[in-house]
């Protein structure tokens, strides 16, 4: 969950630092890389090999450590991290960052830095209610700091009430809820369709077509990587389901609107599903055997429901609904003329005629959207999902 960030963990003096050896476990056993400062007063109470050995990187310690400084530099370490982890935070440290103090390397880093910052408090009870600690607080809050914790609980020092460290499991959800929470699309629902549908002749024939259901499935993956919640609506494919969606696996047309109704409401829909346009009019209960007398056959097909245009026209019309225009020429009258006609938001232009789109791990795309279009290199499908997720980021930003 937590695979790639970045955090720097930053251990104050104070009693509660041996819980922030557990602590590092936790954030590395969750993926994040962990990158540690130890105070003076944090020195005292676990030492550097430990946290290093535990974190498996260098601990700095030292501003003026010459070394550390021309290998990473104090200003360097505070902007590589996602986030920066104050656990535990003492009410030194607290008073240094709500005045501005850049007294050693801890405090210098806070200083320099830009990047979020969560802390997690632990100290004697008195030394937290004390007047000059809440104002503190009060300041670190109104800069948007994160406050974790304290507990109550029986103190180190003997005495009960409100200061401890918040425990390592707790301090790791919050440090996950963070980073969910922060993501651009958390709190949007986005439906996607994708594959092929399967039409239905016989008990063993059908209608269909060459999707592999790569690209709507990379949009899916892309969409819950920035934390949208996906129901993942596709036709028969062979890929597996991805991770994190609400799978539903349909075979035709009439299914796959059913339930891409059902799933709503939504703020997004991408139908990148290839929808037989056609089914026959009536699906034969037997295999259909062929006559000896006859060199042909008629086949009668009537008309699938459109999806995409019945979400576009829906009372519970996603607020952004794109569609794709899967074309072997004109690509851009086509994709225009089905902006238009399926009243959808955006169309996925492709030329399904060039490069092997059907099948293949690559895609060409022209995103049209009402005022204006926009060209994309061939990139595989997996780029080419983010690059549609960032347009999605990007619109919800301008709608805010
Ligand atoms: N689509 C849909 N339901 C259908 C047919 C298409 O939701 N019955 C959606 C596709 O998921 C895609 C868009 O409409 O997002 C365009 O699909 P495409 O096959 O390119 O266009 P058609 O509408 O089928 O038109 P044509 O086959 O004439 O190009």
């Amino acid at each position: 969950m937590l695979t790639g960030k970045k955090i720097l963990l930053i251990i104050s003096g104070g009693i509660a630092a041996y819980k922030s050896l557990a602590l590092i476990r936790l954030l590395k056993k969750s993926g994040a890389d962990v990158r540690c400062i130890l105070t003076n007063g944090g020195s005292q109470f676990v030492t550097p090999l430990s946290v290093a050995a535990l974190s498996e990187e260098h601990v700095f310690t030292d501003l003026w450590s010459l070394k550390d400084e021309s290998e990473m530099g104090h200003i360097r370490l505070s902007r590589e991290a996602d986030l920066i982890l104050i656990a535990p935070a003492s009410a030194n440290l607290m008073a240094q960052m709500a005045h501005g103090l850049a007294e050693d390397l801890a405090s210098t880093t806070l200083l320099a830095s830009n990047r979020p910052i969560m802390i997690c408090p632990a100290m004697n009870p008195m030394m937290w209610a004390h007047k000059a600690t809440q104002d503190n607080l009060q300041t670190l809050i109104k800069r948007d700091v994160t406050i974790i914790g304290p507990a109550d609980g029986d103190m180190a020092c003997g005495e009960f009430g409100t200061g401890r460290m918040s425990e390592p499991e707790d301090i790791l959800s919050a440090v996950k809820n963070y980073f969910e929470s922060n993501k651009p699309l958390a709190g949007k629902h986005a439906i996607v369709t994708s594959g092929p549908t399967f039409e239905p002749l016989d008990p063993v024939r059908f209608i269909g077509n060459r999707s592999s259901g790569k690209q709507g499935h990379a949009i899916a993956t892309a969409l819950i990587d920035m934390g949208a919640s996906v129901t993942y609506i596709t036709g028969p494919t062979a890929l597996p389901a991805p991770l994190g969606a609400k799978t539903v696996h349909v075979e035709t047309a009439k299914e796959m609107l059913s339930v891409t109704q059902d799933a709503l409401p939504a703020d997004i829909c991408v139908c990148a599903a290839a929808v037989s346009d056609w089914r026959s009019d009536a699906i034969a209960t037997q295999k259909l055997k062929k006559t000896k007398s006859e060199d042909s056959l008629t086949l009668t097909l009537v008309k699938n429901p459109d999806i995409l245009h019945t979400l576009s026209t829906h009372k519970n019309r996603p607020t952004l609904v794109i569609g794709f225009a899967a074309e072997t020429q004109n690509l851009d009258d086509n994709a225009k003329a089905k902006l238009s006609s399926k009243q959808c938001d955006w169309i996925i232009g492709n030329n399904v005629g060039e490069n092997n789109v059907f099948g293949s791990d690559q895609n060409k795309i022209t995103l049209f959207k009402r005022d204006n279009q926009k060209e994309f290199e061939i990139a595989d499908k997996t780029t080419i999902a983010r690059d549609i997720a960032d347009e999605i980021i990007h619109y919800f930003k301008i709608q805010k």
